[in-house]
């Protein structure tokens, strides 16, 4: 039987990997590599860069190009679920094709598979086809918000005390909860936020050599950040950050 692995890698920080991911590695054949577009070319080095670290014995790169997704769709749900299917005949063949039956391949997950990641359920899609049976295991992976929470040195959650993780799109219905780590917010959505008594603590390439931090009142720091992170994102070719906003009785 093919096994297949699912390594959460960390958010960024080669240390970030785990014992248990690191042990996996050493047992795998091929590695499957999705590329997404020259812009992230970086993230595709440390990829390749975790492989040469942690693999000792010969392994294969499998690469495949990501589908191309609508960014303007009329129905978003609709446009992701299309998405998603043109993945799944991707990774289907991948394995299908590319990696020999009682082989190890493994797919290594930016983060943690758990967290705003497509590919357990692209995973599953394929299992569904039947077309190619596997051994699937999951090891999970430091998340970018929990290197940004280690990175301010805070806690999520106060005592006792819910978080909401959502998105930047959906940031703009308002907060959900105290404690808010909003992702995947291209357009700085914390601008929609105006109580005075919220704080920000943000990270952009949390965990990399090129990291930038900044934390203080959102109505203080929020122009400081828009314009260091448009700066940044020009800088690099592109911008991953992740921020926690936190209700406080101050105004
Ligand atoms: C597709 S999601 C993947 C999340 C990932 N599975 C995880 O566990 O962190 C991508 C989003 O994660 C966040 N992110 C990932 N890596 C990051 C990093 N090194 N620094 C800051 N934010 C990061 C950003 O919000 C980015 O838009």
């Amino acid at each position: 039987m093919k096994k297949l692995s699912i390594v959460g890698i960390g958010a960024g920080n080669p240390d970030h990997i785990t014992v248990q991911a690191i042990k996996a590695l050493g047992n795998v054949d091929v590695i499957f590599l999705i590329g997404k577009g020259s812009d992230k070319n970086d993230l595709a080095q440390l990829r390749k860069d975790i492989c040469a670290r942690y693999i000792t014995k010969p392994y294969r790169i499998v690469e495949a190009q990501d589908p191309e997704r609508d960014r303007t769709p009329a129905n978003y749900e609709t446009a992701v679920t299309d998405w998603h299917t043109q993945r799944a005949a991707i990774y289907e063949r991948m394995i299908r094709e590319e990696l020999p039956e009682d082989q190890h391949g493994a797919f290594l997950v930016w983060g943690d598979p758990s967290l705003y990641d497509s590919t357990l359920r692209i995973v599953d899609q394929v299992a569904a086809m039947k077309t190619v049976m596997f051994d699937l295991d999951v090891i999970p992976g430091i998340t970018s918000v929990q290197a940004l929470a280690a990175r301010h040195k805070i806690a999520l959650n106060r005592i006792g005390g819910p978080i909401h993780i959502t998105t930047g799109r959906l940031l703009t219905n308002g907060m959900q909860a105290d404690d808010v780590v909003v992702m995947l917010d291209g357009d700085c959505a914390f601008k929609s936020v105006k109580d005075p008594g919220v704080y920000i603590y943000w990270g952009a390439y949390v965990g990399t050599a090129d990291e930038i931090l900044v934390s203080g009142k959102l109505q203080e720091r929020g122009p400081e950040i828009e314009k260091i992170r448009s700066d940044a994102r020009a800088r690099h070719g592109w911008i991953m950050d992740t921020y926690l906003l936190r209700k406080t009785s101050e105004s």
